[in-house]
């Protein structure tokens, strides 16, 4: 559990989200942050042993999480995760949409190469994933005539890069497809909000080895500041938009990238 810069405790007392994408990287940070600020938290994740260990590590700090698997790509497998979350919960305040197939990501080359198999991956988790979880959370959100979707995009919706088309057309349907949710069901207490971060150097990453410091230092270069983004900075933005403290935050793409991309 992060450390008291962190520490927003009761801010999200008894609220019930679900994170979908939670097993690793921000997802994984997002259910300890809320956990820490008193949510109850469904941690969803196709890899759900890796959500059952989140959800292991805060009830060991004292917090409140478990895990129900999800494949996003599968609406049956959507609705059923979302059925077992809002039973456990006992309904639903918010959902952070997070999850991304990041393992195509790397054969996501360029428009004239393209796999055509990588783009449709691509969307389908991407963006017709979001679409789904959009779908089976809403009704709960309603019920309560009040309630927060947060959804992980990315810088790369707004940079254009001569690599990864998929993934920029994903992340910008993505952008659109909130501001619908935040313009169609303002009106009746649901606010939608992206947060659309820049590079951040997951704990898995690291742990990975992989990356080339050659590459690790130009993202570096790229920021105007003095280190690479942490998961941590990520989940204290989706708290926010969680929480009654963003309740008049709605439609917003919240770029968080250590100021590496200025709107
Ligand atoms: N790390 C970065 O630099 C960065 C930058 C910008 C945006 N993002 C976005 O942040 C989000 C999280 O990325 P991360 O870096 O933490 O990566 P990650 O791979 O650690 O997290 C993604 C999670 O989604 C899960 N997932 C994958 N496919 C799924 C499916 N079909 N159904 C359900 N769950 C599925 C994975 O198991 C994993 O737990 C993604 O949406 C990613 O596009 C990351």
């Amino acid at each position: 559990m992060k450390g008291r810069e962190n520490d927003m405790r009761g801010r999200l007392q008894d609220k019930a989200i679900i994170v979908v994408g939670s097993g690793t990287g921000i997802g994984a940070a997002t259910v300890k942050q809320l956990a820490l600020e008193g949510a109850h938290v469904c941690a969803a994740d196709i890899n759900v042993e890796a959500a059952n260990r989140v959800a292991e590590e805060v009830a060991a700090t004292g917090g409140r999480a478990f895990a129900v698997h999800v494949d996003i790509a599968d609406e049956t497998s959507v609705k059923e995760a979302v059925s077992l979350a809002v039973a456990q919960l006992g309904g639903l305040d918010g959902a952070h949409v997070n999850a991304a197939d990041l393992r195509v990501i790397f054969e996501d080359s360029d428009a004239l190469a393209e796999d055509l198999a990588v783009f449709d991956r691509t969307l389908q988790v991407n963006l017709r994933g979001h679409l789904l979880c959009t779908r089976a959370v809403l009704p709960h959100l309603l019920q309560r005539e009040q309630g927060a979707i947060v959804y992980t995009s990315s810088s790369a919706a707004d940079v254009g890069e001569s690599t990864r088309p998929a993934y920029a057309v994903a992340k910008s349907g993505l952008n659109a497809l909130m501001r619908h949710v935040a313009s169609r069901w303002g009106p009746e207490g649901i606010t939608a909000n992206c947060v659309a971060p820049g590079f951040v150097f997951t704990p898995e990453m690291r742990a990975s080895g992989q990356l080339p410091q050659e590459l690790l230092d130009g993202m570096l270069a790229r920021v105007p500041g003095t280190r690479l983004g942490q998961v941590e900075d990520i989940a204290a933005v989706v708290a926010l938009l969680l929480s009654e403290q963003g309740r008049w935050i709605n439609g917003q793409v919240y770029n968080v990238n250590g100021g590496a991309l200025m709107r």
